[in-house]
């Protein structure tokens, strides 16, 4: 077991000082089995602009016009469409699936196809409009044959994901099977050991469920998406209370 580093002495501590005492505990934390912490709005606005020089964090659109007509992976050369995202900019609840497929990919929109008809009854299961959320995907070019992303073309397109996340802040993140809860979460574990479970991305908290088209396939794991869903719902109130 590991030894809470903080000082028990009384002595006014120099700032490095204190910054490295600050990582230590933070490591003890997570020694501890903490994943991270549920912060307020503000002080999330605060951390984010850390390093930044006070510079505004990036919007949605400059994210957009950075990918251009991106070129960066192999994807590229099988695409019509580059599917980036869609949504409301300052969402509270960001869904994140797997990358376009065919539907997806001939629209330019995520999850319009069969799979995207079921996730926005999902959405409006928990009183929610496509409009308030947004979502998006891991890679942003569709697969061939809708085969699962490879190593190389999720290294590529990650970073952008990542900025938009950043770039909302969303209260709650909902990633869609089992690509975005391992990419997410950087984590080989299966989906089935990761729902049920509260997880944290860049101090959000982050709830994985099931993908739609898997739920297509397994109706009777609707059930299970169900209470995941209360458990998305609860979060966004719970995170809309210790704000402001
Ligand atoms: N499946 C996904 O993972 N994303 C989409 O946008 C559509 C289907
Ligand atoms: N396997 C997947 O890849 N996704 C799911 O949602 C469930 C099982």
């Amino acid at each position: 077991m590991e030894k809470s580093p903080i000082r028990k002495d009384n002595k006014p501590l120099l700032f490095d000082e204190a910054v490295n005492d600050f990582i230590a505990y933070l490591r003890y934390l997570g020694a501890m089995g903490c994943t991270g912490f549920a912060l307020s709005r503000k002080t999330r606005d605060v951390l984010a602009g850390w390093g930044n020089d006070g510079a505004k964090a990036e919007t949605l659109d400059e994210i957009q016009k950075d990918l251009g007509d991106c070129k960066r992976c192999k994807l590229q050369k099988g695409r019509k469409n580059i599917v980036f995202g869609k949504g409301n900019p300052r969402a509270r609840l960001v869904f994140v699936g797997e990358g376009p497929g065919h539907e997806e990919d001939l629209q330019g929109e995520p999850f319009v196809g069969a799979a995207g008809q079921l996730l926005t009854r999902i959405i409006q299961a928990i009183d929610l409009t496509r409009e308030d959320v947004y979502i998006c995907n891991v890679v942003k070019c569709r697969p061939p044959q809708n085969r699962n992303p490879e190593q190389d073309e999720v290294s590529a397109c990650i970073p952008f994901l990542t900025r938009q996340l950043r770039a909302i802040r969303p209260r709650v993140i909902c990633s869609l099977g089992a690509v975005a809860a391992q990419t997410l979460l950087n984590t080989n574990e299966p989906i089935t050991k990761l729902r049920g479970r509260l997880h944290y991305y860049e101090g959000i908290p982050l709830v994985a469920t099931y993908h739609p088209a898997y739920l297509l396939r397994n109706p009777a794991r609707k059930r299970d998406t169900w209470e995941d869903m209360k458990k998305v719902q609860k979060l966004i109130l719970q995170r809309t209370e210790d704000r402001e």
